[in-house]
């Protein structure tokens, strides 16, 4: 299964913290923000991403990942002149995706929760037409909107509506399969003039053919697009890390448990940062995970 970061847009409701630089390279905390959807990827199993940037920040996000083999995976790069709508990652990533199932997440995205991990995997691997998530929210116009019927089932998907027929938000990941391409190459623009996430969704449950995943109490969902939720998102991450000990969203860690890098190369990386806590902490956790290389509550139970 291939991924994606859709990590493009103007970034508007940041400025001017977004006016010379990428909103999904803000520090949420410890670490740019791109390091949590990345490491949602990973952990469903995926070691092959795109990331989808605006033309002028493709090179800073090079920088920072490479071509991917530090991490044991493979990482490309990709441009998107303009923000034409979240389901344009599909076009501007066709060559990439090449016919294959794929995970899309949303880079200003944060998830975290002791069940994600497993959820993931099983998602990716019995995805059969495309999986949305749902997430209990206090203020669902915000986002876009599942309504399940009394079994559970998927009924409708609205965007941003203005009354809201349930407070399950959809967050910024989705799971689709091989056909996802062709879907969004019928989409015409919205009213706003975007390619719509939701029409895609819409498609696939036109077609019976989308699930409904409800992500329940044990997960948290955080997007970063404004300064509150920025500041909240960095909150959160720091109090975890401090409370247990754990570092979110650490990608040289995660690489480890995945199996995409041995310890030796964890530890290398962390070495390369040995004056920061997060490079220590890197080391620390390849240091242990040499020692008991039994599986860590990182992969979920
Ligand atoms: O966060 C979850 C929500 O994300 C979903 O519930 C909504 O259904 C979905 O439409 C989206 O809503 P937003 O209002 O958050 O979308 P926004 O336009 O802010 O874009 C989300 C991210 O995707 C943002 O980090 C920028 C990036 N993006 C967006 C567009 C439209 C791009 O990289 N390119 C684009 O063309």
């Amino acid at each position: 299964m291939k991924g994606i970061i859709l990590a493009g847009g103007n970034g508007s409701r940041l400025l001017p913290l977004t006016l010379v630089g990428s909103k999904q390279l803000a520090p949420v905390y410890d670490k740019p923000m791109i390091y949590y959807p990345l490491s949602i990827l990973m952990l469903a199993g995926i070691d092959d991403v795109l990331v989808i940037a605006r033309p002028a920040e493709i090179e800073l996000y090079r920088r920072l990942f490479g071509d991917g083999s530090r991490l044991g995976m493979r990482v490309e790069y990709a441009r998107q002149d303009e923000p034409r709508g979240i389901a344009d990652a599909f076009l501007v990533g066709a060559t990439h995706i090449k016919g294959e199932d794929c995970a899309l997440i949303l880079g200003d995205n944060l998830f975290h929760g002791a069940k994600l991990p497993t959820l993931l995997r099983r998602t990716a691997a019995e995805l059969r037409g495309c999986v949305l998530f749902g997430h209990q929210v206090a203020e669902p116009e915000r986002f876009g909107v599942a309504e399940i019927d009394a079994k559970g089932r998927l009924v409708s998907i609205e965007e941003k509506p203005e009354r809201p027929r349930s407070n399950l938000a959809i967050p910024g990941l989705y799971f689709f399969d091989d056909t996802v391409t062709d879907i969004a190459r019928g989409l015409r623009p919205s009213p706003r003039g975007e390619l719509e996430i939701t029409d895609v969704l819409r498609a696939y449950l036109a077609e019976g053919r989308a699930d409904l995943v409800w992500l329940g109490r044990g997960v948290t969902w955080l997007d970063a697009g404004t300064h509150e939720s920025l500041l909240d998102a960095g909150r959160f991450v720091r109090d975890i890390q401090h409370r247990q000990g754990i570092s979110l969203g650490c990608v040289e860690e995660i690489a480890m448990y995945m199996g995409f890098i041995d310890a030796e190369a964890c530890h290398r990386l962390g070495a390369e940062m040995s004056a920061s806590p997060y490079g220590r902490y890197v080391m620390r956790s390849a240091r242990s995970h040499q020692l008991h290389p039994a599986p860590d509550t990182i992969l979920g139970e």
